[in-house]
């Protein structure tokens, strides 16, 4: 990459997310003094919170190296015994998006995790024999945006299964500070909270409009991020007050216009929308619900009043909203 890197490489680089950190801090340092690997750890969360970020930090801590995969990535058994078994001992093995992994190759995992052993079958029919391979100790750490897709079996072979929130204003606004100095642009005050206030609580949508708003004031030769420019980088990517975006607001106003505010079913206002309706569950509804914008109930996705007050939508009269009525039973 050209561009700087602005992910955190320690553990006390990283902002934010503390209850996560405390809980690593001490399966690292634990880890350390009794001389082993870590033990397998899961991340879930929603997409841009830091994932990737702490399985490298997790390697970087443990002194080990890192190697990279994702479920999808991993078409046959054969791809995955091929990894494990080019590890070395201690290794980290990120496998991100790891609820896409096909079952037949989630099988390898299992052995691997527990007994770090793999069994490859060696021949056809009557001759076939099973082989047991020894791997290497090693430590697997997982990513998902959909916890509820993972098997039971493969989530209950985490030692730890840490989830990641949405950063809170502060955390934002230092993440923001801390890359502006990487870029060696300078924010002042008022512009980095307004980006903070703006960035949907993600270091991934921080960092990027970070990266916008630094070609608005270079432009505009402003030698430093203020308020104005950042309002002015923000109006251009018509990203709102509270952060949302062209399509955060036409999935809103789909469901308020089309569906009379819903309920809907997520599939209906994929199809409504021209999104998919992963990219709708995994990057857009997280922050809509965090905003309270958006109800998931049993009968569908209902869009709140707070939501229409947002848009600039009359709420209707005759729809008293009460989350409770849509909810468990209906
Ligand atoms: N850049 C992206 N995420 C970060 C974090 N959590 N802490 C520091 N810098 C970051």
């Amino acid at each position: 990459m050209v561009e700087k890197s602005l992910r955190p490489r320690r553990l006390d680089e990283y902002i934010g997310q503390d209850r996560v950190k405390t809980n690593l801090n001490i399966f690292i340092q634990a880890a350390l003094a009794r001389g082993e690997p870590l033990d397998h750890v899961l991340f879930y969360g929603p997409p841009g919170l830091g994932k990737t970020t702490l399985a490298a930090i997790v390697a970087a801590e443990m002194g080990v190296s890192l190697r990279v995969t994702s479920g999808p990535a991993i078409e046959r058994q054969g791809d995955l015994v091929s990894i494990l078994t080019n590890l070395k001992p201690g290794d980290v093995l990120f496998i991100d998006e790891i609820h896409r992994l096909n079952r037949v190759v989630e099988e390898v995992l299992y052995p691997a995790m527990e007994d770090f052993a793999v069994d490859i079958i060696i021949g056809k029919g009557p001759a076939a024999r099973t082989m047991r391979i020894n791997l290497p100790k090693f430590t697997l750490v997982g990513a998902t945006t959909r916890l509820a897709l993972l098997t039971g079996p493969l989530r209950d072979r985490f030692g730890a299964v840490l989830r990641l929130d949405f950063y809170d204003h502060d955390a934002m606004e230092l993440i923001i500070k801390r890359s502006s100095s990487i870029l060696a642009m300078p924010i002042d005050e008022p512009g980095a909270r307004m980006l903070a206030g703006r960035a949907r609580g993600t270091p991934r949508i921080a960092n990027r409009l970070l990266r916008r708003v630094r070609d608005v004031a270079q432009v505009a030769g402003e030698p430093v991020v203020t308020e104005v420019i950042a309002d002015r980088a923000l109006d251009l990517l018509e990203i709102d007050s509270l952060g949302l975006d062209e399509t955060d607001r036409r999935i809103l106003v789909a469901l308020i216009d089309k569906f009379d505010g819903g309920p809907v079913g997520v599939d209906t206002l994929a199809a409504a929308t021209s999104e998919e309706t992963d990219t709708i569950m995994d990057v857009y509804e997280p922050y809509l619900l965090q905003l309270g914008f958006l109800q998931r109930t049993p009968r569908g996705r209902v869009a709140t009043r707070r939501a229409y007050e947002h848009l600039g939508i009359p709420f209707p009269a005759d729809r008293t909203n009460q989350p409770s009525l849509f909810l468990e039973g209906e």
